[in-house]
């Protein structure tokens, strides 16, 4: 039987853990024979010492033995690819690059998890949508891909419990930012959930937990080794979060937005990303075609109408309402004027992520409840031209005093100047 004070001490003074050692830590975590401060505090070792590529792949393969394992590619008699994102703010990226996928002929099952901190999670985004359910079975899933091809469940209790219970707990205690504990966390859920192809949104910027390209280039690396270690495909896509993605943040008001991108209408950097990740999922998948080729056949089921069906179909198959005026409207909305004529340099995606959280968007602890309706409408990005007076966001509040605050607080988020910013897209590298 482990001793955890011991394995702490030896990651506190910098020492290596046998694999051995770590996954009967993470084993007894999850079984809750190993108390919480405990685990924070080797958590926070970890934090200060990292892991060798040796233990993230000991405390990957633990996790995904804590639980059990789906194999979604032999239940379909198909290659099966899948994608995740780090977190970040205004990401809805899921919710529109599925039923794209989906109407290109490749099936798309993904588990999803809820928003914590500044970052949005997506089923508490779906759940905005009245009557969807986010608790499918494992039957119900795959008759739902076989006849749809595309599902968003959540992260079902028994997949990857350590990762359940070490995220809560790193939420908590200031250890989420820690490269390989980021990993392992993400790359243990893709491979119990059995996917041939993972393509990862890494998020770098201020409104990211990796905060440098560096930090994300290290990141995508670590993650495409587990994957790669484990005979899967991995591509890592580098996105900017300096701003938020497209225009919308908040619950109901991105399920906008990812239907107006399904059907060629959204904003254009959140469409850029949408339609990377929809080739780049494409290449990986058993079609056999390249990244060029996926990108036009993604392009073609968005302008001919096949994605936008697939998205109804699909809201549908989980008991939801796909009409968008089911959708639940905050009672207070308030423009955001620019002060003063000029370029919008900056837009700060935390600041964005903290004043549509303080809305009620997101929550504070996990037992909060979400408020689907309010949120931030961000018209103007870096780059764009205002003048005084024209309406730089829109506030979207359950009352006036929480949207005078909001007011506020997006306007501090925006900074004015007269000489354009330099040009960045929205996908700043790919890894893999
Ligand atoms: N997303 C995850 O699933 N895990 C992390 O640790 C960070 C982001």
């Amino acid at each position: 039987m482990i001793r955890p004070a011991e394995l702490i001490e030896q990651k506190r003074d910098g020492g290596e853990h046998s694999p051995e050692g770590l996954a009967e830590l993470i084993l007894a975590y999850a079984r809750d024979e190993v108390p919480d401060y405990q685990m924070a505090a080797w958590c926070m070792a970890v934090y200060f010492r990292g892991l060798t590529v040796a233990e993230t792949d000991a405390l990957t393969d633990a996790m995904i033995r804590s639980g059990e394992t789906l194999d979604l590619g032999a239940a379909l008699g198909r290659r099966v690819v899948d994608k995740h994102s780090t977190g970040g703010v205004g990401d809805k990226t899921s919710i529109a690059v599925g039923p794209i996928v989906a109407a290109c002929g490749v099936p798309l099952g993904k588990m999803s998890g809820r928003g914590l901190g500044h970052t949005g999670g997506t089923l508490d985004k779906l759940e905005s949508i009245p009557g969807y359910r986010v608790e499918l079975t494992t039957e119900e899933l795959v008759a739902q891909l076989r006849d749809v091809g595309m599902a968003i469940v959540g992260q079902t209790a028994n997949l990857v419990p350590a990762d359940k219970k070490l995220y809560a707990l790193r939420d908590v205690t200031a250890t989420v930012d820690v490269l390989p504990l980021i990993a392992s966390s993400i790359m243990s859920k893709k491979l119990a959930a059995g996917a041939d192809a993972i393509v990862l949104d890494v998020k770098v910027g201020d409104g990211a937990f990796v905060k440098t390209l560096d930090d994300a280039r290290a990141l995508a690396e670590q993650m495409r080794q587990i994957g790669v270690r484990a005979g899967r495909a991995v591509t890592c896509l580098l996105t900017d979060m300096d701003q938020p993605i497209g225009r919308a943040v908040g619950n109901a008001l991105e399920i906008d937005e990812a239907r107006d991108t399904v059907r060629g209408d959204g904003p254009g950097d959140f469409t850029e990303l949408v339609l990377e990740a929809c080739a780049r999922l494409l290449a990986h998948s058993d079609l056999g075609i390249d990244v060029e080729e996926g990108r036009r056949r993604a392009e073609t089921a968005v302008t001919d109408g096949s994605a936008l069906e697939i998205f109804e179909r699909w809201i549908r198959a989980q008991g939801g309402d796909p009409d968008p005026a089911a959708l639940e409207r905050a009672p207070v909305r308030r423009p955001v004027p620019a002060s003063r004529d000029g370029i919008v340099t900056r837009l700060g995606a935390l600041a964005i992520g903290t004043a549509a959280l303080e809305l009620g968007a997101g929550r504070r602890t996990k037992e909060d409840a979400v408020d689907h309706a309010v949120g931030v409408l961000c018209f103007a990005k870096r780059g764009d031209t205002v003048l005084a007076g024209d309406d730089l966001a829109e506030v979207h509040a359950r009352d006036d005093a929480s949207a005078d605050r909001a007011v506020e607080d997006v306007l501090a988020a925006y900074e004015l100047g007269d000489e354009a910013p330099p040009e960045r897209g929205i996908v700043l590298d790919v890894v893999g």
